[in-house]
This record gives structure tokens, sequence and C-alpha cells, in this order.
């Protein structure tokens, strides 16, 4: 089916006025500044891989990537090091454990599984090369803007509030390190992997980076080419494995397309060859995943038949 640009806008603007009165879930409240977003944000976005924007509600609003970041660090380091060097090093496979577990680590010796868990996303940073952190730091930041289509900053205050309350993950830096899959000093993998999470995005940004994986890897925006489109498929097929952490295989089950989540209150989802759509409002369920954000994308996902399973 064909969608017109009149049928993408309307669905956006039925899924955010039908999504808007759902109240349910809690800001994350483990990084003090994400507890300070106001709950009530709630912005959608759709782009297509020829560039059209449709949104409705705040989607200027800029907030923190949070675990948005980890397709972004995985594409780059699919692109460095290959695919299969990923699947031996890091694992491509959903752990059935929630986003920052340590038993999923100790159920497996180390190996984090997934690139998209806490663990393997800090095992993914530690693969991008770097004389230091901050050379290391500027690939990263360099892959978002590229995703993006215009240059992404970090929020020293976000960066600031994750560094002084980031406890768990240094463990687990430690715990790969332990195990040998931290390939680079730990504390400077989740150093950087903290500033990943800490970067501002709007949901306009998040429907053009989506858009970029929706297109084969070129941005709509700049008509740069990011990823291989070779590379596509394996990012993709991570995120519908892992995307929405423990949700991820309801998420298959009922919306059937690949998303990413982040406890900033954004959520992504792609529909391959067709568009991104992109979600942001803070409450977050007990998975982890924006309330609002899912509910939109659902509706969005169902209103222009985008299923990838129905296909
Ligand atoms: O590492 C953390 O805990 C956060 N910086 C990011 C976690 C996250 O977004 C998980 N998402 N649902």
């Amino acid at each position: 089916m064909k969608l017109s640009p009149q049928t993408i806008q309307a669905a956006v603007d039925a899924a955010h006025s039908s999504s808007a009165p759902n109240i349910g879930g809690a800001n994350a409240n483990y990084i003090p500044y994400l507890a300070s977003v106001p709950s009530e944000l709630f912005g959608v976005a759709v782009m297509t891989p020829d560039g059209r924007l449709y949104k409705a509600g705040d989607t200027d609003y800029a907030f923190a990537i949070e675990s948005i970041s980890k397709v972004f660090t995985l594409a780059l380091v699919t692109e460095l090091i290959g695919s299969e060097a990923v699947r031996q090093k890091v694992g491509t496979t959903p752990t059935g454990l929630p986003f920052n577990s340590v038993m999923a680590l100790e159920l497996h010796n180390g190996k984090p599984l997934s690139p998209l868990v806490n663990a393997g996303a800090i095992a993914i940073v530690s693969l991008v090369s770097g004389v230091s952190a901050d050379a290391c730091w500027a690939k990263i930041l360099d892959m978002q803007s590229r995703f993006a289509g215009r240059p992404i900053a970090l929020s020293d205050e976000i960066n600031q509030s994750e560094q002084t309350t980031n406890f768990h993950n240094r463990a687990i830096g430690w715990l790969l390190c332990s195990a040998g899959t931290c390939y680079s000093d730990p504390m400077r993998a989740v150093d950087v992997y903290t500033r990943q999470c800490s970067t501002l995005v709007t949901t306009t940004d998040l429907a053009v980076m989506g858009a970029t994986l929706a297109g084969g890897g070129v941005n709509p925006v700049t008509r740069l080419s990011v990823v291989a489109a070779a590379n596509i498929p394996h990012l993709l097929s991570e995120m519908t494995m892992e995307g929405l952490y423990t949700a991820s295989g309801d998420w298959a089950y009922q919306v059937g397309l690949p998303g990413k989540s982040g406890v900033g209150g954004g959520i992504l989802a792609v529909a391959p060859g067709k568009l991104a759509i992109a979600a942001f409002s803070p409450p977050l369920d007990l998975v982890g995943n924006s309330v609002r954000g899912q509910a939109a994308v659902a509706y969005i996902a169902k209103a222009l038949g985008l299923n990838l399973f129905g296909s």
C-alpha cells in the first residue's frame, strides 16, 4: 500500500491524541536528571527515507538519548570490525533479563550476549579504537551526528548526573574485565558509554536517525551514507530481539517492528524501506519503556499496516 502524506499525518495526529490521556508510568529516577524532566511532554514524529517529516506535540524538546544510543555505537563498531566479530566478541542474542542485569553476565561466563543491554553496550564501546577516552568519544558523537544529520551535543548536566550515579554500570565494567570481554580499560569504556547516553536529541532527530536505518543507511537529510546497507539487517534484528528489553518479544508479537527505547522516554521504531516512527514521553513502565511512546508507535504501526510479519 502506498502511504500518502495525508494518511501518515493523520496517523501521527491520531496516535498523539489517543495516547496523550494515558498517564501511566513514572519518570526514571535512578538518574537524578531524568526525574526532573516534565512528565507531560509528549512528541510523535515520522520520517520517510525521502526526508518528509510528519509530527505532533513536543517534537522539538531535547531529551537524553540514553539507551537508544546503543544502536548507533553498534552501527559504528559493526562498520569498524564487522558483524561476525561483534557476534564473537559480544554476542547477538537476547538475554531475557533486565537491561542492567549482572545475572545475565554470570549465566554466560561474562559474555554479554546482546549489544543492546548495558553490559553488551559497554563492551561495544570498548571496541571503538582510540588513544584516549576523548578520541573514542569523538567517533561515537560523530556517528550520532551523522545519523541525525546535524551536530549532536553532550549535555554536561545529564552527563554529570549519570557519571556521579553510575556505580552499577562500573561494576558491570569490572565484571566484563574479569571475564576478558572488555576490550579497553573498563572504566574508560563505562565513562564513554555514560557520555553516549547523555547526549540531547529531539523527537525529530530520532525520526531522522530512524529514517537513516529505514533507508538503507543513507541519511534522508544530508543524503550521505552513514552505514553500509549490508549492516542494516544486523542492527534491525538486534533491535527486534532486545530493543525494548524484556518486552521485546511482546513488542514483536503485537507491533512487529524493530524498536529501541531509552530511559529518557524516547522510543524509535523502523519499518525498513518505508519510514521511522519516533516518540518521546518520560513516564516509563516497569521494564523501562515509555508508556505513551509505545502506545503512539503501536498506533501508527497498526494504522499504516507496517507490521513486518504481516507483509
Ligand atoms: O546505563 C543506563 O542505565 C542508562 N544510561 C541508559 C539505560 C537505558 O536507557 C535503558 N533503557 N530503557
